[in-house]
């Protein structure tokens, strides 16, 4: 039997249901902050990584999916989406366009050639967030709310926010040469690629997976200690503004984020929920003023985030956050003739275009077969189409969770089942009682109190 590929996931039945879900609020919410979504291609020069996510990075030397293509060029399956989002707005000038900044917003499968473990895949799926063309902190504070939010709304509650801030260019400087001067006399101890990492680029020894435990590592310098002035006062005013947006968070000053393109503000979001093992961080991101730049493009600043689907699935279900995943259908059409057959075919057909949730039987059961597979499929309403009743234009509509049957006209048919499925739907409706109407699962309060929701009565 051929197998899947290590590190890569089948995603389906139930599960498949939830990434949709996630799928929607995320698009939901990139709506109202006003991002627009943008894909770009799953794989592109391997020089754009190089240059633009880092010659030392991890992803890079050693996680990356390269080859050349027929026509001999080198390629790389995209690790991270940024990149390839700053090769576009060069590429297309979208820094021409008046409507600036460009905030945009993209999901999809990223390849990074890593040892698979728990919420560490070869083939990962990451939304991800980059405004480009603004320098202001309050966009900073924008792209870690909205993370925030998306989490919220799915109805995650054990999240943490870890900010820290590499400072400018000349902050960044200072700490690189107090870091050489700092791990030289011990660099011996540390593994093969930190010894090249001390004088290429000392900051990706702090993210080293595996000297991680080293003591020595653990008691390096802070970025925060060698922020100039400038940069501490713009790493006030991030927090000054998520302040105001009512963001909690806290400053983490071992943050330095595994990519080369940062700036100023890194951030982490974890999942604080237990089970979930070292890998709990659901997403990250940061400035990163130089990189539309260093590719080719006009000076740009930035900021984004991205995180990982897979590990944001896994945080719902190890805190059990009940989603609003629909796993009935609304009917189930059954039959025993050919005549019946081609009538439940039709009728299939005109329900389904009318908006209902309709299945029928493909497999050749009889009645009883069909009556366990309705079961299966958790039909609110079965039907038995019967010739005799079809001929008096009729049918008979059992509701399968009272049992109750009533012969319905088919000329009223589809009336009957919208009334009859919106009765039983409110009657399931599970109205929070924070007084903002909703289903708790639809405004993502979970009646804890903090409900912000405009449809609040008397706001
Ligand atoms: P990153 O920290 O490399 O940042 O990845 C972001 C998120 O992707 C991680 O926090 C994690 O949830 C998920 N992730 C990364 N690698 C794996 C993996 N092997 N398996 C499963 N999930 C994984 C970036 O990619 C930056 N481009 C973020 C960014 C956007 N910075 C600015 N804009």
């Amino acid at each position: 039997m051929i197998q899947r590929q290590k590190g890569c996931n089948d995603i389906y039945g139930r599960e498949a249901k939830v990434w949709k879900y996630v799928d929607t609020i995320i698009d939901a919410m990139m709506e109202k902050y006003n991002y627009n979504y943008i894909r770009t291609p799953i794989f592109e020069a391997t020089e754009l990584f190089h240059r633009g996510v880092g010659e030392t990075t991890d992803i890079v030397t050693k996680e990356s999916y390269d080859f050349m293509d027929k026509g001999g060029r080198n390629i790389t399956l995209r690790p991270e989406g940024t990149a390839g989002v700053v090769r576009s707005y060069i590429e297309n000038k979208m820094y021409g366009d008046p409507n600036q900044p460009v905030k945009v917003y993209y999901n999809g499968t990223m390849y990074r050639y890593e040892r698979p473990q728990s919420g560490r895949d070869r083939e990962l799926t990451q939304f991800g967030m980059e405004i480009l063309g603004s320098d202001d902190p309050m966009s900073d504070a924008e792209v870690i709310s909205l993370a925030v939010n998306i989490y919220k709304m799915l109805g995650l509650k054990e999240i943490k926010v870890n900010i820290n801030s590499l400072g400018d260019t000349d902050s960044r400087n200072a700490y690189r040469d107090a870091l050489i001067k700092y791990f030289k006399p011990h660099i011996k101890d540390f593994c093969e690629d930190c010894q090249v990492r001390l004088e290429k680029n000392p900051l990706r020894i702090l993210d080293c997976k595996v000297d991680q435990e080293n003591e020595i590592l653990k008691n390096a310098p802070k970025t925060l200690d060698y922020l100039n002035e400038e940069s501490r006062n713009r790493f006030e005013k991030v927090q000054e503004y998520l302040d105001i947006m009512q963001i909690k968070y806290e400053i983490d000053p071992n943050i330095v984020r595994g990519l080369d393109y940062y700036n100023h503000t890194v951030f982490e979001i974890e999942a604080k929920v237990e089970g979930f093992g070292s890998n709990n961080v659901l997403g990250g991101g940061g400035r990163y003023n130089g990189l539309v730049n260093q590719l080719g493009g006009p000076e740009t600043p930035c900021v984004g985030f991205a995180c990982g689907i897979g590990r944001l699935v896994m945080a719902l279900e190890l805190e059990k956050v009940e989603l609003p995943i629909v796993e009935d259908i609304d009917l189930f059409l059954m039959y025993v003739n050919d005549e019946e057959k081609k009538y439940a075919a039709y009728l299939a057909q005109e329900l389904r275009l009318a908006g209902f949730i309709v299945d029928t039987e493909y497999t050749g059961r009889g009645l009883k077969g069909q009556f366990k597979q309705a079961d299966r499929l958790k039909a609110k309403f079965t039907c038995v189409l019967n010739s005799e009743d079809l001929d008096n234009n009729e049918v008979k509509v059992k509701n399968n969770r009272t049992k109750e049957e009533e012969i319905i006209s088919l000329d009223v048919l589809i009336y009957y089942l919208d009334e009859q499925i919106n009765t039983m739907v409110h009657e399931d409706f599970d109205e929070c009682d924070c007084g903002c109407h909703h289903d708790d699962s639809d405004c993502g309060c979970q009646n804890d109190g903090e409900c912000k929701c405009h449809d609040r009565s008397g706001e």
